[in-house]
């Protein structure tokens, strides 16, 4: 059984999320996306809300799980028994932040990969904070996430 980890913030998981985890769960037997509580993020939707939407919107993926981590990536990777972990290159501005990540991840744990993939162009712009600003403005974000999340968006920015 090959196990990839999707880690993210997911604060709230889009569409380029969803393109990454469908192509993850082609190449591996089973996935796991992994929510960081990362507070220091100063995420707008608590971990509960985030693990809530992203495992609404991965209810079609079989092999696919979804559950929360703190700490370092790569000691819940060992935990899980993975293999990999997944991330998505949308342009080469996310290729610095990325490359550093992994050769740090590698450092800390030679065992676990880390493996790319390309997320469709429609979502090369695509970003959790972009989203979380048009939709606080009341701009149309359905393009961008599927509509439990949509609604959860609305619902933060109400009033
Ligand atoms: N489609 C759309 N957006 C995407 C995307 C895709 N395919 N891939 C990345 N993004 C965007 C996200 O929307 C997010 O946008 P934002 O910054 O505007 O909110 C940004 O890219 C990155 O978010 P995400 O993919 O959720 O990952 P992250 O960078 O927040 O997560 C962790 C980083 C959690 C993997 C990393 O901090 C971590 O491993 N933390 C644990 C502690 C640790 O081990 N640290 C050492 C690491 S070397």
């Amino acid at each position: 059984m090959r196990h990839c980890i999707y880690p993210g913030t997911f604060d709230p998981i889009t569409y380029g999320h969803l393109d990454v985890l469908a192509r993850a769960a082609k190449l591996f037997d089973r996935v796991t996306v992994a929510i960081a509580h990362n507070a220091g993020k100063g995420p707008l939707f608590t971990t509960e809300q985030r693990l809530e939407m992203v495992r609404t919107s991965v209810a079609a993926l079989p092999n696919v799980t979804v559950t929360a981590f703190g700490g370092l990536l790569v000691e819940f990777a060992l935990d899980q028994r993975a293999d990999a972990i997944i991330r998505g290159l949308r342009a080469l501005s996310d290729f610095e932040f990325e490359f550093n990540m992994a050769l740090m991840n590698r450092h800390l744990q030679p065992a676990i990969e880390t493996i790319f993939v390309m997320p469709n162009e429609q979502f090369s712009y695509t970003s959790s904070s972009l989203v979380k600003q048009v939709a606080k403005f009341g701009g149309d974000v359905s393009h961008f996430v599927p509509p439990n999340v949509g609604a959860a968006l609305k619902a933060a920015f109400a009033g």
